[in-house]
């Protein structure tokens, strides 16, 4: 299905009330839920686990996809794919071993979803293709919502794409994801749209209205 999907990052949520913004968001189309899981070792952040994870799914009716920023990764697959996610995405930076990784995660029974970090080319993951469900080009430095789309990125989007040829795997944009950005990525090939600020922009389940909007603009 390579129409265009908008996720919301909760990461841009009220982290109060994480089950009320996501029915709020889902009430207002969003397609995915996107949920960054942050380490303080992989990237300079921390958030979240599986136990949230699991808390907040009986609020998710769409899709939980699981952005792991963590490593290692290996140890914690079980406990995502338990908490209920469809997607789990590991960093091909996280570590030596991402081909094990990768089968891990469908050996866990959710769909498998590779990311990629702004300095990391994309030329080298074509024998890994056959083993994915999702790629994820980050366009900002992983770590914090709210930064600045990195244009150089469009290019791997491309390349990424004529890839990929008639595989059925979602091209997933990550990072400073705006009404301005989002044409230009689903121009050069991508489905997957994650948008932290853009949908939420500060806001909270106190003053829903405008996630609608937000969501229609991208
Ligand atoms: C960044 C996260 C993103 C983040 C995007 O490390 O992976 O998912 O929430 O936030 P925005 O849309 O604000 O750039
Ligand atoms: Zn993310």
């Amino acid at each position: 299905d390579r129409s265009i999907k908008i996720a919301p990052s909760i990461l841009a949520a009220d982290f109060a009330n994480f089950g009320q913004e996501i029915e709020a968001v889902e009430a207002q189309g969003a397609d995915w839920i996107h949920v960054d899981v942050m380490d303080g070792h992989f990237v300079p952040n921390i958030t979240f686990g599986p136990d949230m994870c699991k808390a907040i799914r009986p609020h998710i009716k769409t899709i939980m996809d699981v952005h792991l920023m963590i490593a290692p990764v290996d140890p914690y697959i079980d406990a995502f794919a338990e908490a209920g996610a469809d997607f789990i995405t590991a960093h091909l930076e996280a570590g030596p071993h991402i081909h094990r990784t990768l089968q891990a995660i469908r050996g866990a029974g959710a769909k498998a979803g590779l990311a990629l970090n702004p300095g990391t080319p994309v030329e080298g993951i074509g024998s890994l293709l056959d083993m994915v469900d999702l790629v994820c080009i980050m366009t900002v430095n992983p770590g914090f919502g709210g930064q600045k789309f990195i244009q150089s990125q469009i290019e791997k989007v491309r390349t990424l794409r004529s890839m990929i040829g008639d595989r059925p795997i979602h091209i997933e944009i990550d990072g400073g994801v705006d009404p301005t950005t989002a044409p230009l990525v689903t121009a050069a090939g991508a489905d997957v749209l994650v948008a932290g600020s853009a949908v939420f922009k500060g806001g909270s389940v106190r003053n829903p209205a405008p996630y609608g909007d937000n969501i229609a603009a991208i």
